[in-house]
């Protein structure tokens, strides 16, 4: 059978790319003048470019045409799944979060440790504008509390986008927070008591592990394919032998994984935690940086009981400092309102008021398809440095989302003395045994890709293979 016409130019174009006719970054030929060119159809053409696109050679940017993608390192596979049996255990990696937090306040290490981007790609002038405007039209603008739902010109902006992600949030449905982490707090007290048992991606981002220590949960974590996600099969398991409460996910860009799991995938996690009367948090903090055009749904998208209760902030991608987070927390909203009381009884006005402003005023969007462009190029160019400098056996994350990547080092590297040996040299990294509650991950580091590519990265790349094939020989 002769395959369809716009699979042929398909590959012709990979041919291209693979020889360096194309080369990274170079834009490819117009829609319309390919089109005319080959005398085929703007919808083959088109049809040809989604496939590329699919197959993260190309990427769409917006009013600009299509471009060669600098690619992700083919030479280095991607980590492996493992899939021990889990068991619930308490998080005891605290003192070493502790060491990782100190080291991102500092300021002379370059920054491929903490989870931010480059303060040069977030629109720090706009922000500012808006706040000064605020101050001086509204000099009362903090001058009492704005209780729980939280300020709701903000909410309206987040319930307007919801429609983006498969959902239709009324504004009354949404609960401002300071920030992602106090949403998932809230979230998980709302859910879980004491000694009870919460569901978790494994490795999942350490600051979770950390809340469900605090509170006296305990955490069990599930074989979590590096690109698929959490195993449903063991997500059941666990639910039925150890009477799981709550189940947390990344869905869409995971920390520290980067996937982005299937609409397929989101609908079983949705159906099976709802069967058994589970609750599911999502977070969504990384849900506005996935590659590509087109936004994913959310798990929420597929809630028909109410039990998904999702989390994000705008601080992957405005303001970590402005704290401004939220949660959509379905049947559990008045146990949500009564615990942000108890917690911190209302969130900062003013920073919500800018972000509300900001999300009005209509240049999100334009601004994130640039920043998911810029992050996504850094998370490749990282990515092949990476593969170049770092030891034979080294394992690295394909990521679909956000800007982190996961390197697997060979089991023989101490992460943990990999990360002093890096800081002692300036460099900030994370560590992988942060990232479990049994000790798993300790050959594994997490590196932030959200600076810009510059020399200087370059070298600390360079230095940490340096060191992590010194910690493998003297092992
Ligand atoms: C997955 C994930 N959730 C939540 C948070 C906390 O977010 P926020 O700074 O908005 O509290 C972070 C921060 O790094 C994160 O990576």
């Amino acid at each position: 059978m002769k395959p369809p016409l716009y699979l042929k130019l398909a590959h012709q174009l990979e041919e291209q790319i693979e020889r360096g006719v194309l080369g990274p970054g170079d834009r490819i030929p117009s829609v319309r003048w390919l089109s005319r060119r080959q005398g085929v159809s703007i919808s083959t053409v088109l049809e040809a470019y989604m496939w590329l696109e699919n197959r993260g050679a190309i990427e769409a940017r917006p009013k600009s045409g299509f471009f060669v993608r600098v690619p992700f390192a083919k030479s280095v596979p991607e980590p492996r799944f493992q899939s021990p049996s889990p068991r619930p255990a308490s998080y005891s990696a605290g003192s070493i979060v502790a060491e990782v937090l100190r080291a991102a306040h500092h300021p002379a290490t370059v920054p491929l440790g903490a989870a931010l981007p480059d303060p040069a790609l977030l629109p720090n002038h706009k922000l500012n504008q808006i706040l000064h405007s605020i101050v001086r039209h509204n000099p009362a603008h903090s001058s009492g509390y704005e209780f729980s739902p939280g300020v709701e010109a903000l909410r309206r902006q987040i319930a307007r986008r919801s429609l983006e992600y498969g959902c239709n949030f009324s504004p009354s449905e949404i609960v401002t927070t300071n920030g992602a982490m106090e949403a998932l707090n809230l979230s998980l007290r709302a859910v879980a008591k004491p000694g009870e048992v919460i569901a978790l991606e494994s490795p999942t981002y350490f600051g979770v592990l950390e809340a469900i220590q605090s509170m006296g949960m305990r955490a069990i974590e599930i074989p979590t394919h590096p690109s698929e996600g959490m195993s449903c099969e063991m997500l059941e398991d666990a639910i039925r032998k150890h009477g799981v409460k709550a189940c947390l996910v990344m869905a869409n860009g995971h920390n520290p994984l980067g996937y982005v799991l299937s609409d397929d995938t989101k609908k079983r996690l949705v159906d099976l935690t709802a069967r058994h009367d589970v609750a599911l948090i999502e977070d969504n903090i990384y849900g506005d940086l996935v590659f590509g055009a087109r936004q994913p749904k959310l798990a929420k998208a597929f809630d028909r009981k109410g039990t998904v209760l999702v989390c994000s902030s705008f601080s992957k991608v405005l303001a970590p400092g402005f704290r401004v987070g939220w949660v959509q927390p379905g049947r559990y909203q008045a146990e949500v309102e009564r615990l942000k009381f108890i917690n911190t009884v209302a969130a900062p006005s003013l920073p919500q008021m800018v972000i509300a402003r900001y999300l009005e005023s209509g240049g999100y969007e334009r601004y994130l398809a640039r920043l998911r462009i810029a992050l996504a190029e850094n998370v490749r160019i990282v990515s092949q440095a990476a593969a170049k400098y770092f030891p034979e056996g080294t394992r690295i994350t394909r990521p679909d989302a956000g800007y982190l990547l996961w390197v697997e080092l060979p089991k023989k590297v101490d992460a943990v003395k990999l990360f002093r040996a890096a800081l002692a040299a300036d460099i900030s990294i994370v560590p992988g045994a942060i990232f479990s509650a049994t000790g798993r991950f300790d050959h594994c580091i997490r590196l932030s890709c959200g600076y810009r590519w510059s020399d200087s990265i370059d070298r600390a790349l360079v230095t940490l293979g340096r060191l992590a094939t010194d910690l493998l020989r003297s092992s």
